[in-house]
């Protein structure tokens, strides 16, 4: 398939929506990572967003919307609480899980009766759903399985070819996903976190959400604990993976910096190239901006080992892309 680079001007966004009502597949950038959009009502459609990504199809997609009043055609359970939420968030990088409608196709949401909605906090995307006229099913565009792409290249390295257009616009602002939080029950849960924190939430609300336990450390965890299965089905997949073996370090810092010259010299008299990533002491928001892309250029470099410094935080930014780090590393931590 030949895929169409498009800008964001305005004549090309309308060829991009052009193509979202026929059915077809593009790609557009978000204030948190690209998405790769479909309209979230036509089953078909979906079902080739899954195929192109290499996505499971039991993995529900993030439906997108250009006027927060259009929740009700997606869910007929807006609350006060949800209300309070969307007054405050939307636009913005929060996700809202909620009871569906009969006519988002059980394809959108992986077979569940919940759809994920989100409204997005940029131009391009917002005037690109209100003119295809639906709602836009837009999981992170990137291969499964690889890290989400924030960049313009991140998208053309891995879907040219197999969608239809991508609109190459600026670089993510935000650069992790949304926080997804499930509001089907009168506490809400976070399943994944993200820029909107537990704590700003609880501030609109008046209620701390919980936090699904899968969240929680692996080495806390038993393998078989069902209250570890994540609820988000997303959650599960081995995610972020770059190709190399990845290391994360975490400790005082002055010993992570140790340990990460020790073990970084060790590999490389053995002949092997190493990466590092360590971000400035709690400049959380800039690691969660950076995360993803270094992921991609050390790829580029083809290193043999990522050495990662663990972010300190319980519950908010640098929480959130600790989420991420620990997933790419397939959990792989030591303590210094
Ligand atoms: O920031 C974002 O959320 C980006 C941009 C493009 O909007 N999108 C994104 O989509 O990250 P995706 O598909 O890569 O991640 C969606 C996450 C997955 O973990 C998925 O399992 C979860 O949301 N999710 C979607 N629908 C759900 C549902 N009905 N119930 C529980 N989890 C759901
Ligand atoms: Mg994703």
């Amino acid at each position: 398939m030949n895929t169409k680079i498009l800008t964001t001007k305005n004549e090309d966004i309308k060829i991009a929506a052009e193509i979202i009502k026929a059915g077809g597949l593009v790609a557009f950038p978000t204030e948190t990572v690209y998405g790769l959009g479909a309209n979230a009502l036509d089953a078909d459609a979906v079902k080739k967003v899954y195929a192109a990504k290499g996505r499971p199809s039991d993995n529900p997609m993030i439906v997108h919307i250009a006027r927060a009043s259009d929740i009700d055609k997606l869910t007929p359970n807006v609350n006060k609480m949800i209300v309070a939420l969307i007054d405050n968030f939307w636009p913005g990088p929060l996700t809202l899980v909620l009871k569906k409608r009969d006519e988002v196709p059980t394809e959108t949401t992986g077979g569940s009766d919940t759809v994920a909605v989100r409204m997005p906090d940029d131009t391009v995307a917002l005037a690109l759903i209100a003119q295809s006229g639906c709602p836009v099913a837009a999981p992170s565009a990137n291969l499964s399985g690889k890290p989400s792409s924030t960049k313009p290249e991140h998208v053309i390295d891995d879907l040219s070819g197999k969608i239809d257009a991508i609109i190459s616009g600026e670089d993510c602002r935000i650069g992790i996903e949304s926080t997804v939080l499930d509001v089907t029950s009168e506490v809400p849960m976070i399943l994944r976190p993200g820029l909107v924190t537990a704590a700003e939430i609880e501030a609109v609300i008046g209620i701390k959400p919980s936090l699904d336990p899968s969240l929680l450390r692996k080495e806390t965890q038993a393998d078989d604990a069902t209250e570890f299965k994540p609820k988000s089905p997303g959650m599960k997949y081995k995610h972020y993976a770059p190709k190399a073996q990845m290391t994360v370090i975490e400790g005082r810092r002055n010993r992570v910096i140790n340990e990460i010259e020790r073990v970084k010299k060790l590999n490389e008299s053995m002949g092997k190239s190493v990466g590092i990533i360590l971000f400035e002491e709690k400049a959380f928001r800039e690691a969660a901006h950076d995360f993803f892309a270094k992921l991609r250029e050390l790829d580029e470099q083809e290193v043999d080992l990522i050495l990662a410094g663990a972010l300190s935080d319980t519950d908010g930014v640098g929480f959130a892309v600790m989420n991420r780090m620990l997933k790419s590393a397939g959990y792989n931590i030591v303590k210094v």
